[in-house]
This record gives structure tokens, sequence and C-alpha cells, in this order.
């Protein structure tokens, strides 16, 4: 199964990728988590990506495209992979094309989780994120079981992303928005786009991605 996740800062892509990679066992590439590694790695590519990220601009493609390429290369994606936040600018569904051409590889869906700007400027400022394991809660609307515990590994520390600021994330919505028309209207046009409804409970929008996955696999 080799899908993509798209969908406006804050829609739930970690959040259901979380559910696809428990149940499918297909790897996550995140563009902003490799990013986010660097960062905190401070590679070349993490200083490069954090003068971006941090104003919430877009990375440049040709960056971009490099690590998606080479991530797409490696041998545990024969077996699917699951692309979220990639791509994001048409330049980079060219490349992507290119890039599954030249692997032999082919799309088999394209699932946009649609949430509406109020809502997510909420989820944003509310995210909280188990330092152990990445795992993605929120204040209100999906809280840790046992407080202060991640439900996932355990750990006990969490962080904030530095690009939840009110003010960062305005703009990366209005990046994001700006840059997302052509990209559905390209894999709708390809007959392989699926929108659903992200502003329900986790489960149910989950219930949606697995049907997609499903039908489509
Ligand atoms: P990236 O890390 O991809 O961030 P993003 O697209 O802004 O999306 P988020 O990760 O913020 O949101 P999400 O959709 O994953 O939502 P989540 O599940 O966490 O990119 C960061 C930056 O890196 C970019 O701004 C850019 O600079 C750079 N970058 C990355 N990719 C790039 C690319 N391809 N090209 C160029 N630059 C790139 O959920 C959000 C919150 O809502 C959580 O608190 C969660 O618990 C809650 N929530 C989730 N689902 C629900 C639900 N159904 N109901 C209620 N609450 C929910
Ligand atoms: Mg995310």
């Amino acid at each position: 199964m080799n899908l993509i996740l798209m969908g406006l800062p804050g829609a739930g892509k970690g959040t259901q990728a979380e559910r696809i990679i428990d149940v499918y066992g297909i790897p996550h590439i995140s563009t902003g988590d490799m990013f986010r590694a660097a960062m905190k790695n401070q590679t070349a590519l993490g200083l490069e990506a954090k003068s971006y990220i941090d104003k919430g601009e877009l990375v440049p493609d040709t960056v971009t495209n490099g690590i998606v390429k080479e991530r797409l290369s490696e041998p545990d994606t024969e077996k699917g992979f699951l692309l979220d936040g990639y791509p994001r600018t048409f330049d980079q569904v060219q490349a992507l094309e290119q890039t599954i051409n030249e692997l032999g590889k082919k799309l088999d869906a394209v699932v946009n989780i649609h949430v509406e700007e109020k809502v997510l400027i909420e989820r944003l400022a509310g995210r909280f994120i188990c330092k152990n394991c990445g795992a993605t809660y929120h204040k209100v609307n999906h809280p840790t079981k046992v407080e202060g515990t991640c439900d996932r590994c355990g750990g006990h520390e969490f962080f904030q992303r530095e690009d939840d600021k009110p003010e960062t994330v305005k703009n990366r919505l209005s990046v994001n928005i700006e840059n997302s028309k052509p990209i559905l209207a390209f894999y709708q046009e390809k007959n392989l786009l699926h929108t659903i409804d992200g502003n329900r409970e986790i489960n149910l929008v989950f219930d949606d991605v697995k049907k997609i996955i499903e039908q489509n696999n």
C-alpha cells in the first residue's frame, strides 16, 4: 500500500499515521519529523530547515525532494509507504512522480483530511507530544489516559512544538492553503483523491481511512 496523507497543519496527519502504521506495518515518512530529527541533531540539513520551519515557511523543494527520494529508495518501502506532509508544492508532486516511476512504484491512494481553519488553530495550540516516542496528544481533545504518562510508551516527558506558536501557525496555514489547491486537483484528476471529514472523533476518522486503504489495496 503506497499512500499519501494530506491535510492542513493540525488536520490530524500524524495522529492517523500512528494508527495506520500500527495496523498495516508500513513505514511512516513524515518530512516534518525528518526535519525535526535533523534539527535536534544539529546537522547541516537541520540548521537549514530550522530557518524556514521557525517562520512557518516551507523548506526549499530541492532539499525536501532529495530527502524523500533517498528515503523511498530504502528497502523497507518495498512493502509500502505512508507519506505524511509530502508533497506540499506542485514541484514536489512532479518530483514524486519521477521518483516513484524510477523506483517502479505506484501510488494507491491520496487521503486528504479536511478540517476547518478555526478548528486547526485550537488543535495546534493544545497539542503536546511524547519526547520519547513522538505520540501526539491534545490537552482537551485527546489527553493521555493517565495524566503525565504516554499511552504508547509509558514515557513521562512531553514537549510542544516551536512552530505551534500562534504567529507561526497563522503563516503555516496560509502557506499550506495556497499550495494545496493544485495538488488536490492533480490527484483528483488521477482518480486517487479521497477527502474525508477530519472534524470527528479520532477513531471515526480512522474508520474512514481504513475503508479507503481496504478498497484500494
Ligand atoms: P509538519 O510536521 O508536516 O507539520 P504540518 O503539516 O504543519 O502538520 P502538523 O504536524 O502540525 O499537523 P498534523 O496534521 O500532523 O496533526 P496532528 O496529528 O499532530 O511540517 C512542519 C514544517 O516542516 C512545515 O511548516 C515546513 O516548514 C516543514 N516541512 C514539512 N514538510 C515539508 C515539505 N513537504 N515541504 C517543505 N517544507 C516542509 O494533530 C494536531 C492536534 O490535533 C494534536 O493535538 C492531536 O491530538 C489533535 N487531533 C488530531 N486529530 C484529531 C481529531 N480527529 N479530533 C480532535 N483532535 C484531533
Ligand atoms: Mg504532523
